[in-house]
């Protein structure tokens, strides 16, 4: 038993689908959640940019004592994982959105093809790719970046005819044929789940990333005996730039408008 916090944090507010997830398998758990909407969108951005950052969550999230930081974000897993799991060392658990999912993919596909869609950040990285690679179960990985769906998202257009159009020029492309599974490769894209199943006229299982992972966690906290066994007192939502958009946005993802409170990255 441990009623240390859950880390959550995410380029902005698309990893607020993560937090959801984690909260509705996991409701005891405390929650602080991190999002750097100063710096977003993280997709666009270098490596060394991201990573920068993230060390930076990482001092907030470790001051406040979290026993697991949760990179909801695929572009921050993508760049500073490995950097962020070494700077934290024994403080705290590190476990981003990637890993769990191609140990998903491990336990259920072989010599399949798999599709991937998500940031220029994550799909440049290639870092789905060479982890299926190392899986060594035939699993070829095609992927496309589609840097439209996260700022449509954010926006609020999906479930409407402008949103169909963009998610199916991009589920069109050849770079996209044949695959038998879509991996949802960015933290907004569970909102636009229901679009692409029906695009695909559920031809294609759509991989919903969120839930993967918040089953993953709740795999090492029972392994490891650090469930939270209390309810659940603390939930803080900070962002390092505020606006009220932001804090309307909110309810799209994580599906209840939720205060966040304003928390500088830099002082
Ligand atoms: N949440 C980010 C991800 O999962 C996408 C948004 C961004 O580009 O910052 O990759």
């Amino acid at each position: 038993m441990n009623s240390h916090p859950i880390g959550i944090f995410d380029s902005g507010i698309g990893g607020l689908t993560v937090a959801h997830a984690v909260t509705t398998l996991l409701p005891n758990e405390n929650i602080i959640y991190f999002g750097d909407t100063a710096h977003l969108p993280y997709g666009d951005k270098s490596s060394a940019a991201i990573q920068a950052y993230s060390i930076k969550i990482c001092n907030v999230l470790l001051q406040q004592k979290c026993k697991v930081i949760l990179i909801a974000c695929n572009s921050a897993s993508a760049a500073a994982y490995e950097l962020v799991r070494e700077y934290v060392g024994s403080k705290a658990k590190v476990i981003n959105v990637i890993d769990p999912v191609v140990d998903y993919l491990s336990a259920h596909y072989t010599d399949t093809t798999i599709g991937l869609i998500g940031t220029k950040q994550t799909v440049n990285s290639n870092i789905y790719r060479k982890k299926t690679d190392g899986l060594n179960k035939g699993i070829a990985l095609k992927s496309l970046a589609t840097p439209l769906l996260a700022p449509m998202i954010e926006e609020g257009f999906f479930n409407n005819n402008i949103s169909e159009s963009i998610i199916e020029q991009y589920l069109q492309n050849p770079e996209l044929q044949d695959i038998q599974a879509l991996i949802l490769g960015c933290t907004h894209y569970p909102l636009i789940k229901k679009q692409i199943e029906t695009i695909y006229q559920n031809s294609v299982t759509v991989l919903d990333t969120s839930e993967i992972v918040a089953k993953a966690l709740k795999q090492y906290l029972s392994y490891n005996d650090i469930l939270n066994t209390m309810n659940a007192h603390i939930r803080h939502f900070y962002v390092s730039d505020y606006t009220t958009s932001f804090e309307t946005s909110t309810k799209i993802f994580f599906g209840e408008q939720i205060h966040l409170e304003h928390y500088p990255l830099w002082e």
